[in-house]
């Protein structure tokens, strides 16, 4: 999709209009007639929130009321989410082209309804013999942006883009070395990024016990992506972002049964989702300094595949009994996140990871289960900020008794917890372990990384969720 910005006259403008109408404003700067003016006060006496579509033969006038009184972001995100009626609506009325504009409406709010048509138009097109529908053209009242503004916003979102893309793409079309070579492509084509790829031997020679046993069925080979991006000089470490790769989880030999397996080309979504976010503060200049640091691997059970009881050493020397292939996640991300401490001193590390299905079951697909150890003022921006832009976090304890569950009779730790109750709190202490003293905070994304059914401004599939997340908790520092 194209935006452009354009100086839009609502009521000579020859095309289609969206047009936005927040507060009530005075009737003449309203694209209307006296009998639709009439209607719209009807309809507004009955609710705020809808669309009346107007004939301009040959075009049409969608006229989009919204209540503005309601808390800035819930009203964004209500116009986020309607973005998918409407695209329904053009589709049906076979509109490709559209201009916005409106009245009694902030450029916030506009800019949610252009985000919410950017992430609604998304669909995972590839594999289908027809090009899908898609809307083409949308011309923005400049009133409302500056050129480099909506410039900036166009960058973020597709970067949103390929990360659903890669999320959707399955395995026997992006498996770790392919998506380690599309990631240091990208690298080399945007000012500021390094990419290092480290291969399997260079992964051995590092002793990365987690991420080579998970790997051990597999016929690919693991990568270790790390991405850096500074444009900030000061001593203080990165932020260091750490993302699950796992290309595809059948489970390993604790295999997932019946239809468990389904969609778990997306377990790479927290790795897309780092990757993401760093290329786009690459893409905008943000002034910050980040290391995204992605363990890549496929879990399966073939060849020599790791078993349950197998004792691992991690890169940081802790030692893991496996009581669960399934629980692989941890496995990876802990190498990345001792990695990470080890050899960057980060300011704070943030992981996202689609991690359990525990998370799902708790919170099921309206946002991500988070936690701290040492992290109290990171997450509480990111919590709020999650709020803005409504990509939500709730906050899970992480008390000191739930370290019991993840001790081992025979190792350090334990893969995953002594009772299968609360697993995800068990999953977060197992990562917070690596972490040591620094301060670091856990994003489980496993409820909102990929949707089985379409949600608000998302069809079914992978969904980016998390990168806006990022992006704007970027911005604040
Ligand atoms: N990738 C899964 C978690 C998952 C489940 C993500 C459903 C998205 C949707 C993870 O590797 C896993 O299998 N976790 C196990 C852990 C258990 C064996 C301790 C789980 O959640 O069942
Ligand atoms: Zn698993
Ligand atoms: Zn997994």
């Amino acid at each position: 999709m194209i935006y452009t910005l354009d100086k839009i006259a609502p009521k000579d403008y020859e095309g289609n209009i969206v047009f936005l109408y927040g507060d009530e404003t005075a009737e003449r700067v309203l694209p209307l007639g006296k009998k639709e003016i009439a209607l719209v006060k009807e309809r507004r006496e009955e609710g705020r929130d809808f669309m009346l579509v107007f004939d301009r033969l040959p075009y049409r006038l969608y006229f989009l009321s919204f209540d503005s009184e309601k808390e800035a972001a819930e009203v964004q995100e209500g116009l986020r989410r309607r973005a998918m009626d409407l695209l329904k609506r053009f589709e049906g009325d076979g509109v490709e082209e559209v201009a916005v504009c409106g009245a009694g409406t902030l450029p916030e709010e506009v800019a949610a309804l252009l985000e919410g048509l950017s992430l609604a138009d998304y669909s995972f097109d590839r594999y289908k013999s027809k090009e899908p529908w898609h809307l083409q053209r949308v011309a923005v009242d400049k009133v409302y942006f500056k050129e480099e503004e909506l410039e900036a916003m166009q960058r973020l979102w597709n970067r949103i883009y390929w990360c659903r893309e890669w999320v959707n793409l399955p395995v026997q079309d992006l498996n770790a070395p392919a998506f380690a070579d599309e990631l240091a492509a990208i690298a080399a084509d945007l000012e500021g990024v390094k990419c290092t790829v480290m291969d399997k031997r260079q992964i051995e020679s590092l002793r990365m016990g987690g991420l080579l046993a998970v790997n051990r069925g597999s016929v690919d080979e693991p990568r270790f992506v790390v991405l850096e991006y500074n444009n900030l000089n000061d001593n203080e470490g990165p932020i260091c972002l750490v993302g699950k790769g796992v290309m595809y989880d059948t489970g390993g030999l604790n295999i997932k049964p019946e239809d468990y397996m389904q969609d778990m080309k997306s377990d790479m979504a927290g790795a897309a989702t780092m990757a993401s976010v760093l290329f786009a503060a690459a893409d905008n200049k943000l002034p910050v300094h980040l290391v995204a640091l992605l363990p890549l691997t496929d879990s399966r059970p073939g060849f020599n595949a790791y078993a349950a009881d197998d004792i691992l050493t991690m890169y940081d020397g802790t030692t893991v009994e496996v009581v669960n292939t399934d629980a692989e996640g941890r496995l990876i991300l802990a190498d990345a996140i001792a990695y990470a401490v080890k050899n960057y001193h980060p300011r704070v590390i943030i992981d996202a990871a689609t991690l359990t299905g525990a998370a799902v079951r708790a919170i099921s697909t309206f946002g991500i289960a988070a936690m701290e150890q040492n992290g109290r003022r990171e997450l509480e921006m990111l919590k709020l900020v999650g709020e803005q832009v409504y990509e939500r976090l709730v906050e899970f304890p992480m008390w000191k008794e739930y370290d019991e569950l993840i001790k081992s009779e025979y190792a350090d730790l334990r893969n995953c917890g002594t009772t299968p109750q609360a697993g995800t709190i068990t999953a977060g202490k197992f990562l917070a372990h690596f972490a040591k003293e620094t301060p670091f905070v856990h994003l489980d994304i496993a409820g909102v990384a990929f949707f089985s059914k379409a949600q608000h401004c998302w069809r079914a599939g992978a969904s980016g969720y998390g990168v806006r997340l990022l992006y704007a908790y970027l911005q604040m520092q």
